[in-house]
């Protein structure tokens, strides 16, 4: 499937690594265009937003918008401009998540993170501008041409980003550094912090495509139980991968003391528990059939994925 612009079936490529390539490269366009650099002083803030929202990451949030949207032949030019919305906020969390007062990181995709490569206030600033900005991608008519669609998607989206989701998750997620947290606050903890964003990126794909309400609460279901497997991945990576293959620290986690699954149960339990997780995600799909192949693909990779 292309994701450049031009028209295209799903599946006509070969591979998941293909169709993600596909994605990330429509998504960058479409960052680009959302992102022009003004005149004035403020130049500076866009300049640290294009730093830290283009050209990097695996884009695996609007891979999800657009395999979701594609389920119900949703035209491209629409799903991927609800990824970028979804990556902005994405790309802002990261910003901040990398910042002194936070987990204090130096490097982020490759480069020095933000606050390294400008200063802490910028930083701070290009986080908050890229979340607002996300919101006003939805608002947008070239999104969706329904004023109600267009109010769900933004309704979504914020829930998702705020602290009913990943804000509430980075703010137990801080807490977990000084307290010893059972298996079940774990999972909430990351549910909200990492679940919530890519369940949303599942569900305005289904909005976008006008999906009845049990089709969404199954792409939900999926989403959910894929961030639960992410972010498990992601804390394994952090015990288990190099720096060069992250593009980012690793050791992080331990050295904090943070409470994750991994630190609780061990690597081998905690692999076999994401893997149960992927084997859930990709249940939740059976109504779909053969169309949600890229769905399906994208929750094996997030276990096997080695950054
Ligand atoms: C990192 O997310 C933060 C988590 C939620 C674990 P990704 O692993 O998707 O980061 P990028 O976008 O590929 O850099
Ligand atoms: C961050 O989790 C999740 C966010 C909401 C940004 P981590 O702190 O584990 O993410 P990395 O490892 O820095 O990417
Ligand atoms: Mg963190
Ligand atoms: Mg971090
Ligand atoms: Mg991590």
């Amino acid at each position: 499937m292309s994701h450049t612009g031009a028209a295209s079936a799903p599946g006509d490529s070969l591979t998941f690594a293909d169709d993600l390539r596909d994605v990330a490269k429509g998504v960058n366009v479409c960052l680009d265009a959302l992102l022009p650099l003004p005149m004035g002083g403020e130049k500076r803030v866009v300049e640290a937003m294009r730093y830290s929202a283009l050209d990097g990451g695996k884009r695996l949030r609007p891979f999800l918008a657009v395999a979701s949207a594609d389920l119900f032949d949703v035209p491209h030019v629409q799903s991927l401009r609800a990824g970028a919305a979804v990556e902005m906020v994405h790309c802002y969390s990261l910003i901040h998540d990398d910042l002194p007062a936070m987990d204090d990181d130096d490097l982020r995709r490759g480069r020095p993170t933000c606050h390294k490569a400008f200063d802490e206030a910028t930083a701070i600033l290009a986080g908050d501008a890229l979340l607002t900005r996300a919101f006003s991608v939805l608002s947008d008519e070239a999104t969706h041409p329904s004023g109600d669609t267009r109010a769900r998607l933004i309704a979504a989206l914020a829930e998702a980003a705020g602290a009913e989701g990943m804000v509430g998750g980075q703010m137990l997620d801080l807490l977990a550094e000084q307290s010893d947290l059972g298996e079940g606050e774990i999972e909430r903890l990351q549910a909200l912090k990492t679940g919530k964003l890519l369940a949303v990126s599942c569900q305005i794909g289904g909005m976008l495509g006008q999906a009845d309400a049990a089709a969404l609460e199954d792409l939900k279901t999926y989403g959910l139980c894929l961030g639960a497997a992410f972010q498990i991945a992601d804390d394994l990576l952090d015990l288990e991968a190099t720096e060069s293959d992250l593009g980012k620290a690793t050791g992080k986690d331990g050295a904090a003391g943070k409470a994750t699954f991994v630190s609780l149960h061990g690597p081998e339990r905690a692999r076999k528990r994401a893997k149960t997780l992927v084997d859930q995600a990709v249940a939740a799909l059976s109504r779909f059939g053969e169309t949600a192949e890229p769905l399906r693909a994208a929750a094996a990779f997030t276990v096997d994925r080695r950054s």
